[in-house]
């Protein structure tokens, strides 16, 4: 096809634009202002005579999160990661964009893809664990999902944003080559995958707030690897004017003070949003506006130049133009906007060209089903689950009756409807006695400290507002007596646990809180069978496991809890999961065990264990973990057979790795292949194996399938920070299994020297 000389290229189009601007537009355009819809979470005005529309910004990763209004509430990310099903990602990914869509927002705050180094990060729920591969993989189609749909996406926080204490000031004291193999792949594959936006970390790298990294932002993401979209701030992340200027970031947000913001429009009546007393774990968020008129007076001072804010008012528009954001009709301040054209220019199709949706069918029935597809079954002894139907339960857990939606802060989402555990079992047993056990969990949110008075509303939508449980001591012991008695009476107790996290604070300990893990115990002790249902972000102590029947780990599994909960336990569906990040028996297990690595010491988090972070870590020391990377387990059993590597043809280190896997059970399920591949005597220290490929097969009883794995060079290599991705010559083990400490099938291939 050869392209008509006289149409408008996007870059033509751009440069005219750039053009015609004057210099006081475009340094408009790169900062934020207020929404005057009141709905988005970050608004970029107008320029209305050039033609430059609005762009409107939502949070997040598990649902969309307008100022006011409800949307479908997606389990989490640690659940989509624990899915191994990328092709799940990408389908969430789709639906969120099309529920931003529908409140006509025209970039979603999402993916989050900070690695989980910490297994007390209080936004590990966000991510997609501790392995780059695994996150890298759900990163690429949950960004090409959204963008299918004509919405923006945004990887965020670009990097080392690995915990929430100090998170605006700490500085990770990371190699280069931990920064390459771990904690920078995921962003790269979001940029690989065309991903429109990049979100800057809070926190600071070997000393360099993210915002002012113009090594990692204009060197590494913009240079080396061709970025071509625009980077903007997180919310209040902005350090400076100069420097952030010209280290590459291009977008202040939200560019304004708390108080000119949507989100002031929910703080209580009677409270002066603009003296809000916030903790110094939130960012200085009565200030704002390091672009605006600092900007311009550096521009006036020549600190900066022009060409600099050029190019920052460049990326956005070529961004805006590829998604078909330039040819909007109307006037965009009031959002009464046509999209017609919208598809015409965008430069993928935006997958079916409708306007946005809401709460759908398929919407709803995708959340149940990533919920059951995340959810993974850790024991299961003498085939305690499924439940047959006619079992007679005592449901116990402080929380039960909720649905556990997520955790708190930027990515809460208010559901049009919810199923809690109590609900979703109810409707399916016959017989079902529900006792609290325990007073119950109070949630905290980072919005808490919006509306200091009440920070215990219904408005987070995390359903964890305090209920009308037992409060006081006796009460306590009175409901766990209670629950007792019903585990005792009933052939099966079910107790459901949680932990309680939210963006701006870490985990203070790993172990359940108040009294859940009494709860467990004594209940383990007094019915039959006992089934812990884990609610949590991560990895938690469990000091009762031994005396537990079977653990179904269902992390933060959003509106429909309660639903796949019950086609879980009943049988009706495998719990399809696999762990993401490993558990640990207690939390000296991890790399971050000293408080030098975490949360740091005078403002520094070392990364001392460098490319040795999870499971990388537990072989390195030769610790025993209390369930492995990569495990879960199935209603049916799986049979692997010897792995062949065969060449593609495409250099001498592109192999396929091809395991047949036979179900020979008598249950449909789904097993993970997962490929790790290790060097057998590097030169420097390498972790012995190392996930680098992996295939979800669903299979019928007695069904065989072949599953595949292709290895690039990449996945032979280290990174020297001389040379680059290097692959040493020499034999490399691939490793075949069904979790990181569970090999089927090993094989062995050299490689050459390049
Ligand atoms: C979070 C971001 C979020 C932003 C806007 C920040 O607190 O770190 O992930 O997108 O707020 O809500």
């Amino acid at each position: 096809m050869t392209r008509d000389e006289t149409a408008p290229t996007a870059t033509d189009r751009v440069e005219d634009l750039l053009a015609d601007l004057t210099i006081g537009e475009k340094l408009d355009l790169i900062h934020g202002a207020p929404d005057p819809e009141g709905v988005a979470t970050g608004y970029v005005p107008s320029i209305d005579r050039p033609g430059v529309p609005s762009l409107r910004l939502v949070d997040g990763p598990l649902g969309v999160r307008p100022e006011s209004g409800s949307a479908t509430a997606f389990p989490a990310s640690i659940s989509l990661a624990a899915s191994w099903n990328p092709s799940l990602a990408g389908q969430v990914g789709t639906a969120i964009a099309r529920e931003a869509r529908a409140y006509d927002q025209d970039v979603l705050l999402a993916p989050g893809v900070n690695i989980a180094r910490v297994p007390h990060g209080g936004r590990n729920f966000e991510y997609y664990g501790e392995d780059p591969q695994l996150a890298s993989r759900l990163a690429a189609e949950y960004v090409e999902g959204v963008q299918s749909a004509g919405v923006m996406a945004t990887v965020k926080h670009f990097v080392a944003n690995n915990q929430e204490t100090d998170r605006y000031d700490v500085s990770a004291t990371v190699s280069e080559r931990a920064l390459r193999e771990i904690y920078l792949p995921a962003f790269r594959a979001a940029v690989e995958s065309d991903v429109a936006a990049v979100m800057t970390a809070y926190n600071r790298v070997n000393g360099i707030h993210m915002s002012d990294h113009h090594r990692l932002l204009t060197e590494v993401l913009k240079g080396e690897w061709g970025f071509q979209g625009f980077v903007m701030s997180d919310w209040w992340g902005t350090e400076s004017t100069v420097e952030a200027a010209r280290a590459g970031l291009d977008l202040e947000m939200p560019g304004v003070p708390f108080e000119e913001t949507a989100a002031a429009e929910a703080v209580p009546e009677g409270i002066d949003p603009a003296t809000i007393p916030f903790p110094d774990t939130l960012p200085a968020m009565h200030e704002g506006g390091l672009f605006g008129d600092p900007l311009s007076e550096a521009l006036d001072a020549g600190d900066v130049d022009e060409a600099t804010i050029d190019e920052k008012v460049r990326r956005l528009c070529r961004t805006m133009d590829r998604f078909g954001l330039l040819d909007r009709q109307g006037d965009s301040r009031t959002g009464r906007t046509e999209r017609s054209n919208r598809s015409d220019r965008s430069e993928r199709s935006p997958g079916d060209g409708s306007d946005g949706e809401l709460d759908t069918s398929a919407h709803r029935d995708l959340a149940h089903r990533a919920a059951r597809e995340g959810a993974v079954l850790l024991k299961n002894d003498d085939g305690t689950l499924p439940l047959g139907e006619e079992e007679t339960i005592a449901l116990c857990g402080p929380n039960a009756d909720r649905a556990k939606l997520g955790g708190g802060g930027s990515s809460e989402v208010t559901p049009f409807a919810q199923v809690s555990p109590a609900e979703g079992l109810r409707e399916r047993a016959g017989d079902l006695t529900f006792e609290r056990g325990m007073v119950p969990i109070t949630g905290s949110s980072l919005f808490d400290a919006f509306a200091p008075d009440e920070g215990d509303d219904e408005r987070n939508g995390r359903g964890e507002s305090s209920s009308d449980g037992p409060e006081s001591g006796s009460d306590h012991e009175t409901a766990l007596e209670n629950a007792i008695t019903a585990a005792e009476a009933a052939d099966c107790a079910v107790v459901v646990v949680q932990d309680d996290t939210t963006e701006s604070e870490d985990r203070s300990e790993l172990r359940l809180s108040g009294a859940q893990d009494d709860l467990v115990s004594r209940v383990a002790g007094a019915a039959e069978r006992t089934i812990v249902v884990c609610r949590t972000n991560g990895p938690i102590e469990m000091s009762w496991l031994d005396d537990v029947d079977a653990l179904l780990q269902t992390w933060y599994p959003g509106q429909a809890d309660g639903e796949a909960l019950a086609a879980m336990l009943y049988g009706d569906t495998d719990p399809g999961g696999r762990l993401p990040i490993t558990f640990g028996r207690v939390a000296a297990d991890y790399p971050t065990a000293s408080e030098e690595a975490f949360p740091g010491v005078d403002g520094e988090a070392r990364y001392d264990e460098g490319v040795f972070v999870g499971y990388r870590y537990f072989d390195y020391e030769g610790t025993e973990p209390l369930f492995p990377f990569g495990h879960g387990l199935s209603y049916t059993d799986f049979e692997h057979g010897d792995p062949v590597v065969e060449p593609t043809g495409h250099g001498d280190t592109e192999v396929e790795v091809t395991v047949p896997v036979r179900n020979v059970g008598d249950r449909p399920g789904s097993e993970v292949v997962q490929v790790y591949v290790g060097e057998d005597d590097p030169a420097l220290s390498r972790p012995e194996r190392e996930l680098k490929g992996f295939a979800k097969v669903h299979l019928e009883p007695g069904e065989r399938q072949e599953a595949s794995v292709t290895l690039d060079r990449e996945a032979f290599s280290y990174y020297d920070p001389n040379d680059g991705w290097t692959v040493s010559p020499g034999t490399f083990t691939i490793a075949v299994g069904r979790s990181s400490r569970d090999i089927r099938g090993e094989t062995s291939i050299e490689t050459e020297r390049e």
